[in-house]
């Protein structure tokens, strides 16, 4: 989808098939509206069908000209979030009556103009999203161009058409990310996210080093490939370098690329095992993110590390009791073969430490606790320093990607001592997230890092104007936001 500042006058946005018209709650009868939208809004106002309120719609007839009014809520209380759902929900109804163009129209407000540019695209980016898979029947049509007229000083409207620019790039990210993560895992192999993230940065100053088999033997990457043994697909290490012209700070992504787990020969149950296409959705974050870096450009030097592989239980599969050396040279006694996710983490932490960023930060779908803990609406943050655990919980915040804080106490490493080696990869069932975050502290040594895990919030979050199921393509927007925080 294109979107794009209405030009002159607004024609565009407000001569589309459909107009959406966001107004506040003090006042419906908005007076940016063009005489003509004011008139066919009436109606539905006058009889108090529609009062503004908070993502409230009524939809009128001009002709044949479709007039959705979306509430936007108290003037005064108005958030990022709402504006973002407030766009998605002009998307999925010209969706919904197969358009192909729709029109916006709002004005400057208790929101920044570019923040307000930023949360409409994304949202009508995100709203526009489908994963149609393999269906048989033709996929149905999207929306390709989107007009907005934003009313405000000349100023305000540079900031949001800024803005508006900005949250198509980081939209359609979130969007690749969500397609990575919904590919069933016979598409969506090792080799596929080698590929995916190769067109991720292609044409751009972002550089990809991908770390194949034998040279992943020669440096010692023993966690990543000892989970990738059991698997007939080989394992990759993909290694992403932004680096600006100038930067002051540096900071790496590190996602976990599991394209399925099937608990290796500690073998999952069958009921559900299909979600586990899924874990590689922290991975996903990081390479959509680089998506969104590489056009964005932001003054800031970012690494990307994500080790990528299949957890099968084949014929050369780690066995329970196997110990295996990671990459920083910390040894692991694989007490449990599906808590795969932190020994691949363990290698890409062991890498991170010789970047020497600023901050580390990983993505990963990393435990089952972690979804019995925080539910589908935050990720568990684990963090060694206060400084990046505050930034984190604003990008978060502002993103609309809710991140809470989780214990990161060293009384929780006692049950994953090993006698065999330094550490064992699975404790009690108890506290699961909280020890598996233990684990990992191990292996990020010095490094200002936090981890986030993302099992809750990854798929099936709750639906509203901008998911409908499948992968969420968590992450995207407070990783952006984060980064661009450290210009
Ligand atoms: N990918 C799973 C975590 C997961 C499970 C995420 C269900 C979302 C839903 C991870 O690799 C895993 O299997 N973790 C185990 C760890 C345990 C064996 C210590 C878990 O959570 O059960
Ligand atoms: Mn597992
Ligand atoms: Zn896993």
């Amino acid at each position: 989808m294109n979107v794009a500042m209405s030009g002159k006058g607004g024609r565009a946005a407000a001569r589309a098939p459909l107009v959406g018209l966001l107004v506040a709650a003090e006042a419906p009868r908005a007076k940016f509206l063009p005489a003509a939208l004011a008139r066919a809004a009436a109606a539905p106002i006058d009889a108090r069908d529609f009062t503004g309120k908070e993502l409230e719609t009524a939809l009128v007839y001009d002709g044949k000209q479709r007039v959705l009014l979306v509430g936007l809520g108290e003037r005064k209380k108005l958030t990022v979030e709402t504006l973002r759902r407030a766009g998605a929900a002009v998307v999925r109804r010209a969706r919904q009556f197969r358009l192909d163009r729709c029109g916006v129209l709002l004005a400057a407000g208790a929101v920044a103009s570019a923040e307000a540019g930023r949360a409409l695209a994304e949202g009508m980016a995100l709203g526009n999203y489908v994963f149609h898979g393999q269906k048989s029947e033709s996929p149905p049509p999207l929306v390709k161009q989107a007009a907005v007229e934003f009313s405000g000083t000349a100023a305000e409207r540079r900031a949001f058409a800024t803005g508006l620019a900005q949250g198509a790039v980081i939209g359609r990210a979130q969007c690749f990310a969500r397609d990575l993560g919904n590919h069933p895992s016979n598409v969506a192999t090792p080799r596929f996210l080698v590929e995916q993230a190769r067109r991720a940065v292609r044409g751009s100053r972002v550089r990809l080093k991908v770390v194949a088999r034998a040279e992943l033997v020669r440096r010692g990457f023993g966690g990543l490939l000892g989970v990738a043994r059991g698997s007939a697909e080989p394992p990759f290490f993909l290694e992403f370098d932004w680096r600006p012209a100038r930067w002051r700070k540096s900071i790496c992504l590190i996602g976990k690329g599991l394209t399925f787990d099937t608990g290796g020969i500690s073998l999952k149950p069958a009921q559900g095992m299909e979600e586990m296409k899924f874990d590689l959705c922290g991975g996903a974050a990081v390479i959509a993110s680089f998506a969104a870096i590489a056009a964005l450009q932001p003054k800031v030097r970012v690494f990307g590390l994500v080790p990528c592989t299949e957890n099968m239980p084949g014929g050369r599969a780690i066995k329970p009791g196997d110990v295996l050396k990671t990459y920083g040279g910390l040894t692991v006694e694989v007490t449990n073969t599906d808590a795969e996710g932190r020994l691949v983490l363990a290698d890409a932490l062991g890498r991170a430490q010789e970047l020497k960023p600023d901050f580390a930060v990983d993505l990963a779908t990393l435990t089952g606790a972690c979804v019995v803990a925080l539910g589908h609406k935050a990720s568990g943050l684990f963090c060694n320093h206060v400084d990046l655990a505050e930034r984190l919980k604003r990008a978060g915040d502002e993103a609309g990607e809710r991140l809470w804080p989780l214990p990161l106490w060293d009384e929780y490493l006692d049950e994953m001592r090993s006698t065999v080696a330094d550490l064992k990869n699975s404790g009690s069932r108890f506290g699961g997230a909280v020890t598996a975050a233990a684990f990992l502290r191990k292996f990020a040594g010095d490094l200002a890092w936090a981890h986030l895990d993302i099992a809750g919030t990854a798929w099936d979050v709750p639906r509203n104007e901008l998911y409908d199921g499948g992968a969420s393509g968590v992450g995207v927007r407070m990783l952006v936001r984060l980064v661009e925080g450290l210009e």
